[in-house]
C-alpha cells in the first residue's frame, strides 16, 4: 500500500520546521525534498493550525475533506479508522485535508437567519466559516464522529446546525459524504443513519459508513479501507445513486416552496435558487 504522511505527520512537520513555511503558509518548496511524497499545503496559519492539507501532483485532484470530532484527535479510536478509509482512497490525484473540531471554534447557531439572507454571512465570528467553504471545496466529505448517546458529538452537531445554508440551497449536491463512527458498545447504526441524513438533506450522496466498538477496531479495518476505495471510486466516476437521488429530489422540492415564500427576506438564497434555474 503506498504510504502518504498523516496528520500527526503533518503536525509534527509544522511544528519542528515552521521557518520553512512561507508567508501564506506553504511548504511547497519543503516537501519536493521529500521525494515520493505528496506535496503539502497549508491554507490557514493564524496562531494554531486547524488543517493540513496534503496534495499529491497528478493533473486533476480529487478534493477530500475529513472533519474528525473526537476531543482525543490523533489518538482518538474514531480517526484510528477513519485513517484506514484515508488509506484505501487511491492516493493519486487527492488532495486531502483533516480538520480536528478540537481545535476550532465553533459556537451555537443562534437562528438569526442572516445565512439565508446573504450566503455564508453569519453573524458569529469563529472557525465555522472557514470550515464550510472547505466543505463546498470539497467532492468528498468525510465525517468521522464518536458515538455520544446515539449521535455525533456536541461540536460536529454544532457544525451541522451553522451549515443549515447548506440544507436550503443543497449545497452538497455533486458531492459524496462516507461516515466513521466508533463506540463503547459498537451499536452505532443510528449515528451513521443520522450522518446519511444529514448528506442527503444538503444535497449530497451517501457513499457509506463504517462503525466500530473501540475495543474491536482492527475487525473493522479491512471495511474502512474498502470505504476509502469505495468513496474515491464514487467522486471519479460522479456515481449516481437513483434512490438517493430521489429523496434529496424531494428535499429540493420541499425547500423550492419554502424559499419562494420567503423570497423576500432570503434575498441570496432565493437569488442562488432563480440563477440555478431551479424556480
Ligand atoms: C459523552 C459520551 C457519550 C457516549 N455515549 C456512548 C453511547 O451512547 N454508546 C456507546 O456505545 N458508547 C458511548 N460512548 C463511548 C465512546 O463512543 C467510545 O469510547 C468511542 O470509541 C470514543 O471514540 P474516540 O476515541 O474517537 O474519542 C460515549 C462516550 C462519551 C464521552
Amino acid at each position: 500500500m503506498p504510504g502518504f504522511l498523516i496528520p500527526s505527520e503533518i503536525l509534527h512537520f509544522v511544528q519542528n520546521r515552521p521557518e520553512e513555511l512561507n508567508d501564506e503558509g506553504r511548504s511547497e518548496e519543503s516537501l519536493q525534498k521529500i521525494r515520493g511524497l505528496p506535496c503539502l499545503v497549508f491554507k490557514e496559519r493564524k496562531g494554531e493550525v486547524i488543517s493540513a492539507c496534503l496534495e499529491s501532483k497528478g493533473a486533476r485532484k480529487m478534493r477530500v475533506l475529513v472533519i474528525s470530532s473526537s476531543p482525543h484527535k490523533e489518538k482518538s479510536k474514531t480517526f484510528l479508522l477513519a485513517k484506514e478509509v484515508l488509506q484505501g482512497l487511491s492516493e493519486q490525484g487527492i488532495s486531502l485535508e483533516v480538520i480536528h473540531l478540537l481545535d476550532c471554534n465553533i459556537n451555537f447557531c443562534r437562528h438569526c437567519e442572516e445565512c439565508h439572507k446573504k450566503i455564508l454571512y453569519c453573524s458569529i465570528k469563529d472557525n465555522t466559516s472557514i470550515i464550510l467553504k472547505k466543505m463546498l471545496e470539497a467532492e468528498g466529505i468525510i465525517l468521522a464522529t464518536p458515538n455520544y448517546i446515539n449521535q455525533v458529538t456536541a461540536s460536529m452537531k454544532a457544525l451541522f446546525d451553522r451549515s443549515a445554508h447548506f440544507i436550503h440551497c443543497k449545497r452538497l449536491l455533486g458531492k459524496y459524504v462516507a461516515g466513521v463512527v466508533s463506540s463503547g458498545s459498537g451499536q452505532n447504526q443510528e449515528v451513521l443513519d443520522y450522518i446519511q441524513y444529514y448528506a442527503h438533506t444538503c444535497g449530497g450522496q451517501y457513499s457509506g459508513g463504517v462503525s466500530a466498538a473501540a475495543h474491536a477496531l482492527k475487525d473493522k479495518l479491512e471495511e474502512a479501507y474498502r470505504l476509502g476505495e469505495k468513496l474515491a471510486g464514487d467522486i471519479k466516476e460522479k456515481k449516481v445513486f437513483p434512490e438517493q437521488m430521489e429523496i434529496i429530489q424531494a428535499g429540493k422540492e420541499h425547500f423550492k416552496r419554502i424559499i419562494q415564500l420567503r423570497k423576500d427576506e432570503w434575498q441570496e438564497e432565493y437569488q442562488y435558487w432563480a440563477n440555478k434555474g431551479w424556480l
